[in-house]
């Protein structure tokens, strides 16, 4: 049987690299994409190397839309030339930064930085890959909790994300013709670097949240991995339109 691929953007760090652990460790190939760290994004290319699965890094920014068309191209020919492949099956638009500034201070720039990278990236990069990405394959956006419910500091942030909640069921919609799934996974907070890593260093911060939590802990890197790895799985494909909040039951 053919092995499926992955197309993971930000897989060099935090999520989008335990995502692209828990779908090599289901015999799932990756093209990952990093932004600026080369040498990790070599590194978890290695990592994944050794699970038995193969792994390919790609440079690619996210906030430059201009520079999609070439990106595009370059996975082609990645796609042929490594996998055999003309297409891949399934995409994670993870890649993301965060921002926190109360909503009266936040200036027209971050705003932009935000749209850019959380918003208008991933409504084109999708648009611009659909050639590529098979009949039957499945889109998994990444939205937040902070879309459902408000924490101080969040607004240019979790409106985003919430246009990427709506993106996601229209996508949904246009793209079940060609039967391709489209869902979107809302992560609590999680320990990794996101937002100069707050929920893992602070111990105000992560206290606050763990005592805000059903489960009574932060989130890890893996509760999120293996949700995503969950909703690409082949016996899921019935669940398309979705937006599943992964918090351990934060802010019930
Ligand atoms: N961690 C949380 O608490 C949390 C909660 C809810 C939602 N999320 C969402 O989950 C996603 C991943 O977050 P994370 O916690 O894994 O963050 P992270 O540890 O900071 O990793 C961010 C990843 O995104 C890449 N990236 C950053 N800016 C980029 C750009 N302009 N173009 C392309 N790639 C870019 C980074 O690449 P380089 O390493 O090469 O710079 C890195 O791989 C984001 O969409 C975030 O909004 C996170």
């Amino acid at each position: 049987m053919t092995r499926k691929i992955a197309l993971i953007t930000g897989a060099s760090r935090g999520l989008g690299r335990n995502a692209a652990e828990h779908l090599a460790a289901r015999g799932i190939d990756i093209i990952g994409t990093y932004h600026s760290k080369a040498d990790e994004a070599q590194q978890v290319a290695k990592a994944l190397e050794a699970a038995g699965a193969k792994a390919v890094m790609l440079q690619l920014d996210v906030g430059d839309c201009s520079s999609f068309a070439s990106f595009a191209e370059r996975l082609g020919t990645t796609l042929q030339q490594r996998f055999g492949r003309e297409r891949f099956d399934f995409l994670v638009n993870n890649a993301g930064i965060g921002l926190n500034v109360p909503f009266s201070e936040t200036t027209e720039a971050q705003f932009d930085q935000l749209l850019n990278i959380q918003l208008k990236g991933p409504f084109f990069l999708t648009q611009r890959l659909l050639p590529l990405l098979v009949d039957g394959g499945r889109i998994v956006n990444v939205s937040s909790g902070l879309a459902r419910f408000a924490l101080p500091g969040y607004a240019a942030y979790a409106a985003m994300k919430g246009a990427m909640e709506v993106l996601t069921r229209y996508q949904a919609k246009e793209l079940g013709a060609r039967g391709i799934r489209a869902n979107i996974l809302a992560p609590g907070a999680i320990e990794t670097d996101f937002g100069g890593g707050v929920v893992r260093d602070n111990q105000q911060v992560n206290d606050f949240i763990a005592g805000n939590t059903a489960l009574g802990r932060v989130g890890l890197p893996d509760d999120i991995g293996a949700a995503i790895a969950l909703l690409l799985d082949e016996g899921n494909g019935w669940i398309t339109g979705q937006r599943l909040e992964v918090s351990g039951g934060m802010f019930l």
